[in-house]
């Protein structure tokens, strides 16, 4: 018998169910979601349910108060029958970090595993093939209690949806310096991967949408001075042939994706630093040929060159190498993850077996 319940709608969901060539970035969704619930400090069993609309009181913490946080990661069928995944237990511990700083509870590693796994297997047969393409998996945990007062929620439920998917964008990044908005301050939530950080960051992404770009550039809030990182996914930059990147000052999500690069770039040969890194650095670099490339990396982005850092008032600066550095660590990460190469770093996971 299964952990979990399987809502008897489940099956001619998946039967109804044909995976589109087009797929886009969240534009598919996959038709299952798992739920549990949390009360009276205790998870309840979990659900597979077809994919749908869920109830929630309007009044809710996650709702009012965006009482929310979430992951992303991906399962991978390429060339193999049986799904895998790419580091999950970090997104499962990085979940667990996000929550305690929201002060929700924690879901536990086993929680968090019959969640995607449940998903995964379900969903076997819809795990696009194709290099590039997977499954994208988002648990979420939202605050459910119905009330304004300022405190946690005491219900709580953690959701797993998703979407068979492409890379997030084609080809390269145009991206907007961010001059005048914050996404997240010294002793904020910046490193939580928190619904709300990403609401802060919508209006400047949707700026930057509107004049061409795909997504903002951030910049640290007490001075406007420091690179964070770009809405949804952290940023490297190539100086003098070795690799620099923010460093995780509380104020960045510490990605999975970032993580995996440095000590694959290590293993390639690369000088890696994670330092402090001034927009006027990059900027200056790039006029004087010392900064040869920046791009940009994430679950969802995988790793996608930036041709371009574009002003507000139309300036731009350009790299002089698109692509190079970053198709190299991509094309090498992409093998591991989709297990064309050997993965010396132990990090692909396979699908456990029911
Ligand atoms: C991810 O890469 O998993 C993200 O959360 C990025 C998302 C905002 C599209």
């Amino acid at each position: 018998m299964s952990a979990y319940d399987v809502d008897p709608g489940v099956a001619a969901a998946v039967r109804g169910f044909t995976l589109p060539e087009k797929l886009g970035f969240g534009l598919v969704n996959a038709p299952v979601m798992y739920s549990a619930t949390w009360r009276e400090g205790a998870w309840s069993r979990g659900q597979l349910l077809p994919y749908g609309p869920i109830e929630l009181w309007p009044g809710s913490r996650a709702l009012q108060y965006a009482e929310l946080v979430f992951e992303g990661l991906k399962a991978y069928r390429v060339g193999q029958e049986r799904p895998s995944f790419f580091r999950p237990e970090e997104n499962c511990r990085r979940m667990a970090r996000s929550a305690a700083r929201m002060s929700m509870p924690v879901v536990s590693e086993p929680l968090f595993f019959e969640g995607i796994e449940a998903v995964t297997r379900t969903c076997s047969d819809f795990i696009p093939r194709q290099s590039g393409r997977s499954l994208y998996l988002r648990p979420f945990l939202c605050g459910t209690e119905n009330s304004y007062l300022l405190k946690n929620s005491s219900t709580f439920r953690f959701m797993v949806i998703a979407n068979p998917v492409e890379a997030y964008a084609a080809g390269a990044l145009k991206v907007t310096i961010e001059r005048t908005d914050v996404r997240a301050a010294a002793g904020g939530i910046g490193e939580a991967k928190a619904a709300a950080n990403y609401a802060a960051s919508l209006r400047a992404s949707t700026a930057a949408v509107n004049r061409g770009c795909t997504v903002a550039l951030w910049l640290d809030a007490a001075h406007h001075r420091d690179v964070q990182e770009l809405s949804g996914m952290n940023v490297f930059v190539v100086i003098d042939g070795e690799l620099h990147t923010p460093a995780l000052d509380g104020t960045i999500l510490p990605g999975v994706t970032r993580d995996s690069l440095l000590q694959l770039a290590r293993s390639l040969g690369y000088a890696t630093h994670e330092r402090r890194i001034a927009i006027d650095e990059i900027i200056d670099g790039i006029r004087s040929g010392a900064c040869t490339e920046v791009f940009a990396c994430g679950t969802a982005a995988i790793v996608s060159p930036i041709e371009s850092l574009w002003e507000s008032d139309g300036r731009h600066h350009s790299p002089p190498n698109v692509d190079v550095v970053a198709k190299r660590l991509r094309e090498s990460l992409l093998a591991i993850q989709e297990r064309r190469a050997p993965d010396p770093f132990g990090w692909t996971r396979d699908l456990s077996i029911a």
